[in-house]
């Protein structure tokens, strides 16, 4: 791995072993891009850029001798504003005089051993100096004296880039950032196809794929979070890319706030891939000789297809996102206790349960919502993180007590972010929530949101918790966020810094978790948003799990898992068998398809046990101790999509470990249905030379690889599934 800075060409050329970025300076003062993909071990030409003849209206910039040359039509890494590049730009910026026109120009470079953290912000790390290096370019718009420091940093082993920039202000005047993206890849054709991850409530990440076409496509969330809605995340990939074949190029944003990708295909049908924090919402008042760090970009390249795609995404997230003690830890199968009471417990009702899943083999007891201040509907309380006795009256320590007496770990719910007008804490500041003065607020689910941009407010919470955190054993918190934002405005705020609150918000959020991270190191965070509501790379970076949906019928649950699998590990995607009639579709499928669904995630458990039948909790208790024996296969080995439910009525994904020694296919049929073609699953990931030994019979890699298996001839009836464990032989 290294970084070269050619002299002679001016050109830049990050590469390892998988992949090339190449950029060059025009004239020694333009950025371009020049080729992002597979490696290329010399480099020896240049665009043709500026004597190619473009006829266009568009202008050259000042001072340029040669009129063929305009910026909007050369693939840049820096486009300015207002001065002749007319697609969307990196930022847009208000100076003192009330005009825009940006123009950056190189003035300096610098490349260094390792990666230096984002101050503030989530990021992908190293561990060791020699993992990585990074270029940081200084771009410079002389008249304005403003500056962006464009930071690409290249793994060793990685076929990731990590882009960030730094917007200095350098002039003696304050400037007004109105937009400032993270990263801009400009490529030189557009014959792709765009897949998206959309989706919205107990529906999260859907793959959606479609052909790119002209103009600007916008792929946002101005929610306040990340959302379910969309994920912060695109891929381009080439139209005959398939899961093990073809190029694909994708694009993650390391934050949970408000983002927008913008993908624009110019009218020399060059494709601009721009990531940033959304304008929407968006104001910041830069002083002199302050800097704006923007949050990173992941970027992904891989020719080996979207599988290639998704384990370069899954080992780095896993080894260079995730922290803490729980980063390799086998995750613990829970019992939540949220879909059997809802907020209607107490602490026999609760003992009777965790006596249940005790007999199960369940490992942890997860209180829900409902434990504290007078929360008996979702109307009151929030804000008031006290227990309520009349539920509890041995209060949360007696409880843990007894949960792990039985020997299991406890659990427990918290929204910190949010306030119900029906709470104390929010009778005695009602300024602490967001809001827009003398405004009237929207409600979602009941809640405000606590202004967590200020640092007071953020302390109250973070006292609240702690008294319970310092004296009740807890081991698991599941960190809930059940609203998005409106109004978003901060009482006490200047004027022209309300639309810094948005921004302000999320860095206190992340300060808020890395606090309390660093104070609890032993207890697991699982990340909750509604589900998978801000289930981004940011919250990976505080907490190594997240609740993928509150959607937990097994049918709807294989898309969501399928779709989360294009760049999330498993061991970041809960999963948990819950009851049927299913609470949110009304589906009822049989106990070993939800087992199965379930113990493709995190394995856990959300069921009413007084009510289930001794045959199928015999089920789930053979589910778990069948679990117990494969889940690190499971949660950290490789994960391969095989069949996918957005395309089929069946459905087929396999984990094998990194030895390629052994592994489990996951087979679902939805529904039945008479004299059915054959269909075969093709496994993928095994070594093709070894020998597997798979229901009986001894197969070769190749063979399982290149013919598949026969299976969905054994099916008979709805909702059917199969688990196939296989295991490499010695030879
Ligand atoms: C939404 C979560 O996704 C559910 O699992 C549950 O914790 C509820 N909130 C509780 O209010």
């Amino acid at each position: 791995m290294a970084i070269i800075y050619n002299e002679e060409r001016q050109q830049f050329h990050l590469f390892n072993d998988e992949i090339s970025y190449i950029m060059e300076l025009i004239n020694e003062e333009y950025l371009a891009q020049v080729y992002y993909g597979r490696n290329v071990q010399t480099f020896n030409q240049r665009n043709p850029y500026p004597y190619v003849s473009r006829s266009s209206f568009s202008p050259s910039p000042a001072d340029w001798p040669d009129r063929h040359f305009t910026l909007d039509a050369i693939m840049q890494e820096a486009p300015g504003y207002d001065t002749s590049d007319y697609r969307q730009s990196i930022i847009e910026v208000t100076y003192p005089d009330g005009t825009q026109a940006t123009n950056f120009k190189y003035e300096s470079h610098v490349i260094f051993q390792g990666k230096k953290p984002l101050e503030g912000l989530p990021a992908t790390y190293i561990v060791e100096e020699d993992e990585a290096q990074t270029l940081e370019i200084t771009m410079l718009d002389a008249h304005r004296q403003f500056k962006a420091i464009l930071s690409y940093t290249i793994y060793t082993d990685r076929a990731v880039i990590a882009k960030s920039i730094r917007y200095v202000n350098a002039s003696p005047e304050t400037i007004v950032l109105n937009k400032a993206a993270s990263a801009c890849l400009d490529l030189p054709d557009y014959d792709y196809e765009l897949i998206q991850m959309t989706g919205s409530w107990a529906r999260e990440k859907h793959l959606k794929r479609d052909p790119l076409t002209m103009g600007i496509h916008t792929f946002d969330s101005k929610r306040g979070a990340s959302g379910s809605a969309q994920q912060p995340f695109i891929s381009l990939v080439r139209p005959q890319t398939t899961e093990a074949t073809g190029e694909v190029y994708g694009f993650h944003f390391v934050y949970s706030g408000n983002f927008a990708i913008e993908v624009e295909v110019d009218n020399y049908e060059q494709t601009r891939v721009l990531v940033g924090i959304n304008a929407h919402h968006f104001s910041w008042q830069l002083e002199p000789n302050q800097a704006f760090q923007t949050p990173e970009v992941i970027y992904v390249y891989s020719n080996q297809g979207l599988n290639g795609l998704s384990q370069t995404y899954h080992h780095l997230y896993r080894e260079r996102l995730a922290r803490g003690e729980h980063q390799y830890a086998e995750r613990p199968i829970l019992i939540n206790n949220w879909e059997t009471t809802y907020f209607d417990f107490n602490e026999e009702k609760i003992l009777d349960l965790v006596d249940g899943a005790k007999e199960l083999g369940v490992e942890l007891f997860v209180l829900d919502d409902g434990w504290f201040g007078k929360r008996n509907s979702d109307k009151t309380s929030l804000g008031d993180w006290f227990v309520n006795r009349e539920k509890l009256p041995g209060g949360l320590e007696q409880l843990a007590k007894k949960v792990k007496a039985r020997g299991l770990k406890f659990g427990l719910w918290f929204e910190p972010e949010m306030v119900s007008e029906a709470s104390e804490l929010y009778q005695a500041h009602p300024n602490w929530a967001l809001q827009v003065k003398d405004y009237p607020l929207s409600k979602g689910r009941d809640q405000l949101i606590l202004d967590f941009s200020r640092q007071e407010v953020r302390e109250a919470i973070f006292n609240q918790m702690t008294a319970i955190l310092d004296v009740v054993p807890i081991d698991y918190i599941k960190w809930d966020m059940n609203r998005t934002m409106t109004e978003v405005g901060s009482i006490g705020r200047d004027a022209k810094q309300q639309l810094e609150t948005s921004h302000r918000y999320m860095l206190g959020l992340y300060d808020f978790l890395e606090r309390l991270t660093t104070r609890y190191p032993h207890i697991l965070f699982e990340n909750c948003s509604s589900g998978g509501g801000r289930f981004d790379p940011g919250m990976v970076h505080y907490m190594p799990q997240s609740w993928a949906s509150d959607n937990t019928d097994a049918v709807e649950r294989l898309k969501i898992q399928y779709g989360n699998s294009l760049v999330f590990p498993t061991s970041m995607i809960c999963a948990q068998l819950s009851e049927v009639a299913n609470h949110q579709v009304g589906r009822i499928t049989n106990v070993e398809m939800r087992a199965n669904v379930a113990m493709s995630g995190n394995f856990g458990i959300m069921l009413n046990l007084a009510r289930e039948s001794q045959a199928d909790l015999a089920v789930v208790k053979a589910s778990i101790e069948w679990y117990k024996t494969h889940r690190r296969l499971i949660q950290y080995g490789d994960f391969y999509r095989l069949i996918s439910p957005f395309e089929s009525n069946e459905t087929a994904w396999l984990f094998i470990d990194q030895a390629k020694e052994e592994g489990v296919l996951f087979y679902f049929q939805i529904l039945s249905q008479a004299s059915q073609p054959l269909k075969k699953v093709k496994f993928q990931g095994l070594d093709p030379d070894s020998l597997y030994e798979i229901r009986g019979q001894i197969l070769s890699g190749d063979e399982l690889m290149a013919y598949g298996l026969y299976l969905n001839h054994e099916f008979y009836g709805d909702f059917q599934s199969k688990r196939i464990p296989f295991k490499k032989i010695n030879q």
